[in-house]
C-alpha cells in the first residue's frame, strides 16, 4: 500500500523544474512505498506561479513561504530559492514538523547551518541537502571502486569546476537569474556554488578534509545591480583556487572559476591511489575512466567504463545495458533515496549535518584566501 508525501514547493527556477521533474518520475523507475505528490508550489509571482503549477501538475499555489508551510495538507518542503533564504525557511520548517529538502549550499555559511542542523534535529524531521551529483551513477561506482580498497592507499584528490557566464564587464548583478552575483544572497561566489559540489563529492569519496590554503580573485570589481539600479562593489569570488590536507593524508587540489573561456560546466575530479586512479568529467557522465595497476604489464592502461549496466548502481531501474542517461536522473535518484530513507529509518545522505562539513570546509577557503595563511577547518 502506497502512502503519499505531500510536497511543497518554493521556488520555480532552474532547481524548481529539476526536483519537481524527478518527483514526478521517481515513482515510474523506483518502487518506494512512499510517492511524492506535487502538492502546491509557492513564488511570489502567483500568474507565474500558476503557469509553473499548470506545467508541472501542482494542485495549488501560494504566494507566501509561511502560508505554505503553515499548511496541514504538506509533509515535506522543497528550498530551492537562493541562498540566502535557506536559513529562515527551513528553520520554520522544522518548527512547523514538516520534513525538508533544501538545496545547497546548506547556507550563506556554517553558523547559518549550524542553527539549521540544531532546529532539524530539535524537531526529529527527515532532511537533506541535493548535492545531487553523488547520485550520477558514475560517481556512486567511483565511491562502489573506492569502498572496496581497490585504489590502496589514496595520495592524491583534485577536482575542477569551470564555467564562463560571467566574464561581461555590462553583466549585472541581483535579482532574478543574476542573485548569484549579489554576495547577500549568494555568500560568497565560485566557493559556494561551485566549489561546494566538488567538496561534498571528495568528502564522500576520500573523507575529511583538514586543513586548507586559498586564493580567490574578484576579475570584475563592480557591475551594476539589478535591484538598486546603481553600480555597487562585486562581493562574490569570480574565481578560486585551494590546496587541502585530507584525513587520510592525502593532497588536494581544487580550482573553479567563471572566467574559463569554452567551459560551460566542466566539473571533472580524479583520486590516485597506489593501486590504481579514477577520473570523472561531468560533459561525459556515463563514462568513469580507470587505471588499475594490477593490470597485467602488457596491456595495463586508462580503461573507460561505460556505466549503463544493469549492475551499475541506479541502472538496474533504467533502461537495457548501453543506454545512457542524464543529468536531471540524478536528482530523480536522489529523491528516491531520500524515499528510501524514510521507509527504512536510515536517513539519506548527504543530511543538513553532513551538507555543514562542506559549508564548514567552504569558510574555512574563504577565510585562508582573506588571511592568505592555511586554515584549520572549523
Ligand atoms: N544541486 C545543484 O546542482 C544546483 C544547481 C543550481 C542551483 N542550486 C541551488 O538551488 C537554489 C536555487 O537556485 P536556482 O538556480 O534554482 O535559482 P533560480 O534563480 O533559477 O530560481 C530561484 C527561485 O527562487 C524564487 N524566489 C526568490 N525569492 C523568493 C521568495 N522570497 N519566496 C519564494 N520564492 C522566491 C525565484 O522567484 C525563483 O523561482 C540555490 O540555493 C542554488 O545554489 C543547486
Amino acid at each position: 500500500m502506497s502512502k503519499p508525501l505531500n510536497i511543497g514547493m518554493i521556488g520555480y527556477g532552474f532547481m524548481g523544474k529539476a526536483h519537481s521533474n524527478a518527483y514526478r518520475r521517481v515513482s515510474n523507475f523506483f518502487e518506494t512505498e512512499y510517492k511524492p505528490v506535487l502538492k502546491a508550489i509557492c513564488a511570489r509571482n502567483e500568474e507565474a506561479a500558476q503557469k509553473f503549477a499548470d506545467t508541472w501538475g501542482y494542485e495549488s499555489v501560494e504566494t507566501d513561504w509561511r502560508k505554505m508551510i503553515a499548511r496541514d495538507d504538506i509533509d515535506a518542503v522543497d528550498i530551492c530559492v537562493p541562498n540566502n533564504l535557506h536559513k529562515e525557511i527551513a528553520i520554520a520548517c522544522a518548527e512547523a514538523g514538516k520534513m525538508i529538502l533544501c538545496e545547497k549550499p546548506i547556507a550563506l555559511n556554517s553558523e547559518e547551518g549550524e542553527e539549521m542542523c540544531e532546529a532539524v534535529e530539535k524537531a526529529g524531521v527527515a532532511n537533506m541537502v541535493w548535492y545531487n551529483y553523488r547520485r550520477v551513477p558514475a560517481v556512486t561506482f567511483a565511491k562502489q571502486i573506492i569502498e572496496r580498497g581497490d585504489l590502496g592507499r589514496i595520495f592524491h584528490y583534485r577536482a575542477n569546476f569551470l564555467q564562463d557566464w560571467t566574464i561581461a564587464e555590462d553583466l549585472p548583478q541581483g535579482g532574478a537569474a543574476l542573485w548569484r552575483l549579489d554576495v547577500k544572497a549568494a555568500g560568497s561566489g565560485v566557493t559556494g556554488d561551485l566549489l561546494a559540489h566538488c567538496i561534498d563529492t571528495a568528502i564522500w569519496l576520500n573523507g575529511s578534509i583538514d586543513n586548507v590554503t586559498a586564493m580567490t580573485e574578484t576579475f570584475v570589481k563592480e557591475r551594476m545591480h539589478n535591484e538598486t539600479g546603481k553600480v555597487e562593489p562585486v562581493g562574490i569570488d569570480d574565481a578560486c583556487a585551494f590546496l587541502c590536507r585530507f584525513g587520510n593524508g592525502s593532497m588536494g587540489l581544487f580550482e573553479s572559476t567563471r572566467y574559463a573561456r569554452g567551459h560551460k560546466a566542466l566539473y571533472t575530479f580524479e583520486i590516485n591511489g597506489e593501486n590504481g586512479s579514477l577520473r570523472w568529467d561531468l560533459h561525459d557522465l556515463n563514462r568513469l575512466e580507470y587505471f588499475n595497476h594490477g593490470d597485467e604489464g602488457t596491456v595495463r592502461g586508462w580503461r573507460t567504463i561505460h556505466v549503463t549496466d544493469g549492475d551499475h548502481p541506479y541502472l538496474g531501474n533504467w533502461w537495457v545495458p548501453g543506454l545512457c542517461l542524464g543529468y536531471e536522473h540524478s536528482f530523480v535518484h536522489q529523491v528516491a533515496d531520500f524515499l528510501k530513507g524514510l521507509e527504512t529509518g536510515e536517513p539519506a545522505a548527504p543530511t543538513f549535518r553532513d551538507a555543514l562539513e562542506t559549508q564548514r570546509v567552504c569558510d574555512a577557503v574563504l577565510a585562508s584566501a582573506e588571511s592568505g595563511s592555511w586554515t584549520d577547518v572549523g
